[in-house]
């Protein structure tokens, strides 16, 4: 049985940190009401030069150099934005390029801030049947550009950056180690509640973030309680197995609630939000990338990734590192 197991992973952060209080300077809020309602308490955003591709594109290359693997060997990228440095072609055609790998295979996916998830899923689809051996996922976002600077509802919540893993297909005979599993869902009947305002097809513009918090809220909490439940039963797994849960940052207090219904001890989630704010697809795998650094994930750790965003989409995979 082929397993696809991660090799390393890396992350990129634009310039240097916006605090609260630097926000607050321009945005009509406080330092006390973003921290109380989020846990935020400072981003990083993208300057005139940083771009989705080369945030992505340092963060892949981070990645090849924890997992001692040359950029030659890749043979599949994903990348996971909403954020897109060009209609089209795909961010990820650009990264290929920038690595100097061309010839594999290459394409972006759009699930917001599940796209981090969906790349997962779809890449260890495609090494399990032997379509690639090593790829690169990658989730990379300049979410400052979408943003409506006069709505302090969205504004203060989101965050630039890039995280990425190596991905190698490997015999998993006599060993756990890779993807154990991988829970996809979206309803389409949300998009009123998350999501921009523009696009190509529509308006012909690039459009502004719109989002209705308190309603997202409530559906996060219970579409990812219900994914993790999913994710664990489908692998025999129960929450007591959980080393790490590396989730979407979007909140704190999401993390909190979701965490509580799974009877899972806060230390045991990965905590990023703080630092990096929301920064959609990226959130997850540079909260991870995070972990790996720091020394709290190991290998042979179980470890579950979960998100979920506009859409709405979500999921939850469980890997052993
Ligand atoms: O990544 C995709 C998934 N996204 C999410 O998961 C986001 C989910 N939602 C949330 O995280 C929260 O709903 C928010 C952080 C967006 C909002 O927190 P909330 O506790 O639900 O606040 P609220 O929207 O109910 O607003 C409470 C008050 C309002 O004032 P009134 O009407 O009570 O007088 C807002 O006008 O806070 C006010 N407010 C602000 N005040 C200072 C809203 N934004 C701000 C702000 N600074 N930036």
């Amino acid at each position: 049985m082929i397993r696809s197991v991660i090799l390393g992973s890396g992350s990129a952060l634009p310039g240097a940190a916006v605090t609260n209080a630097q926000l607050a300077e321009r945005v009509d809020t406080s330092d006390a009401w973003i921290v109380e309602r989020t846990g935020i308490r400072q981003r990083h955003l993208a300057g005139e030069n940083d771009t989705t591709s080369s945030l992505a594109t340092t963060a892949a290359q981070r990645a090849l150099a924890a997992a001692g693997v040359d950029a030659a060997a890749i043979d599949l990228i994903v990348l996971a934005t909403a954020t897109p440095d060009q209609t089209f072609p795909a961010t990820a055609t650009m990264v290929q390029n920038n690595l100097g790998c061309n010839g594999g295979i290459a394409f972006d996916v759009a699930a917001v801030c599940s796209g981090f998830l969906y790349a997962l899923g779809t890449a260890d689809s495609m090494l399990r049947t032997g379509m690639a051996r090593r790829a690169l996922v990658i989730g990379a976002e300049t979410f400052s550009r979408i943003l409506d600077w006069e709505d302090r509802t969205t504004c203060v919540l989101f965050g630039d950056g890039a995280g990425a893993i190596v991905l190698e297909a490997q015999d998993g005979a006599g060993n756990d180690r890779g993807v154990i599993t991988t829970k996809l869902h979206a309803d389409g009947a949300h998009n009123e509640l998350l999501y921009v305002d523009g696009g190509p097809s529509t308006t012909g513009t690039v459009g502004k973030l719109r989002m209705r918090g308190p309603e997202v809220f409530r559906h996060a909490v219970v579409n990812l309680a219900s994914v993790l439940k999913e994710t664990l039963a489908s692998s025999g797994h129960t929450a007591d197995d959980i080393d790490w849960v590396v989730p979407h940052q979007a909140n704190s207090r999401i993390l909190d609630a979701t965490a509580r219904k799974l009877g899972l001890p806060a230390e045991k989630i990965i905590v990023t939000v703080d630092q990096h704010a929301n920064t959609s697809a990226a959130s997850v795998p540079l909260a991870f990338d995070t972990a790996m650094r720091d020394g709290r994930i190991k290998q042979s750790d179980l470890v579950m990734f979960e998100a979920m965003g506009g859409g709405f989409t979500w999921g939850a995979s469980l890997v052993r590192i």
